[in-house]
């Protein structure tokens, strides 16, 4: 069964006044369970406003979403921004259990095992400030598996990251995905991270509509210094360049 249904979902903010603005026309997919999928494409297309109306913080205007949960429970997301938002005055772990149901042991297990994950087992009682950006952003990551999602929901949680610190991460998502294969949907405009990432790349193009919808079959871990990897890389962008010829009104933002 399907985590996440989204069916002829349409968005439009100031709908009925002069400023009306459709950001998504017409959008359907699904995602299976213990799926990672990407959701790609230029800044302003509307990948936030996707990932708001999925978790529920925005309104859509028209069609049908559904997320489901185990066995018709509510569904529990998780969520990794592109800041790793923790509460400053909190202790890395505090951070974690804040998010959790319960402040029981199982949940401080939970904690545990996902700070380990991120490689900051001995940083549990540290404060954000004593950490670098790459490494909040680790403590966001593990903050958000640890809630153990239905859905995990992440919106560009490298971007503002440097290069050698992002490629890091990017190897450590893949090592906690492969163990823990949670369903993800991963906004990203950047091509090259979405294929070293995803399953699945969903191309949405300005104006809001699916462009393309492309399985990534390659074996896992991935490396950018694969070969084949590199080779899908250049394709899928080569693709996407197709896709600024036909919407010429896309700035360079691919
Ligand atoms: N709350 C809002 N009110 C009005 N317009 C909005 C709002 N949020 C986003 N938009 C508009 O929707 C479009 C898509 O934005 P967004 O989903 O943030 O794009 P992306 O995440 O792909 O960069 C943009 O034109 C943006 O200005
Ligand atoms: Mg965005």
């Amino acid at each position: 069964m399907a985590v996440l249904t989204v069916k002829d979902l349409c968005k439009t903010f100031g709908a009925g006044t002069a400023r009306s603005n459709r950001v998504l026309d017409h959008i359907s997919f699904d995602v299976r369970g213990q799926t990672f999928v990407s959701i790609v494409g230029p800044s302003g297309c509307g990948k936030s406003t996707l990932l708001n109306i999925i978790s529920g913080v925005e309104d859509h205007t028209s069609g049908h979403i559904s997320v489901t949960g185990d066995s018709g429970s509510p569904a529990r997301l998780g969520y990794v921004f592109q800041d790793p938002r923790l509460l400053p005055w909190r202790s890395v772990r505090k951070n974690m259990l804040y998010v959790q149901d319960s402040a029981d042991e199982a949940a401080g297990t939970r904690v545990d095992r996902y700070l380990d994950m991120v490689g900051l087992s001995k940083h549990g009682d540290f404060f954000p400030g004593q950490l670098s950006g790459g490494m909040q952003q680790r403590v966001g990551i593990a903050r958000a598996f640890a809630v153990e999602p239905d859905l995990l929901i992440m919106d560009e949680p490298f971007s503002h990251l440097d290069a050698i610190t992002a490629r890091g991460l990017r190897a450590q998502l893949q090592e906690i995905w492969s163990h823990s294969k949670k369903t993800v949907v991963f906004v990203t405009h950047d091509v090259v991270e979405a294929v070293e990432l995803s399953d699945r790349i969903i191309v949405l193009q300005p104006g809001g509509k699916i462009f393309e919808d492309i399985e990534i079959d390659l074996p896992r871990p991935r490396r950018q210094s694969d070969p084949a990897v590199a080779t899908l890389q250049a394709e899928v962008l080569a693709r996407l360049e197709n896709m600024k010829a036909l919407t010429p009104t896309v700035a360079s933002a691919v």
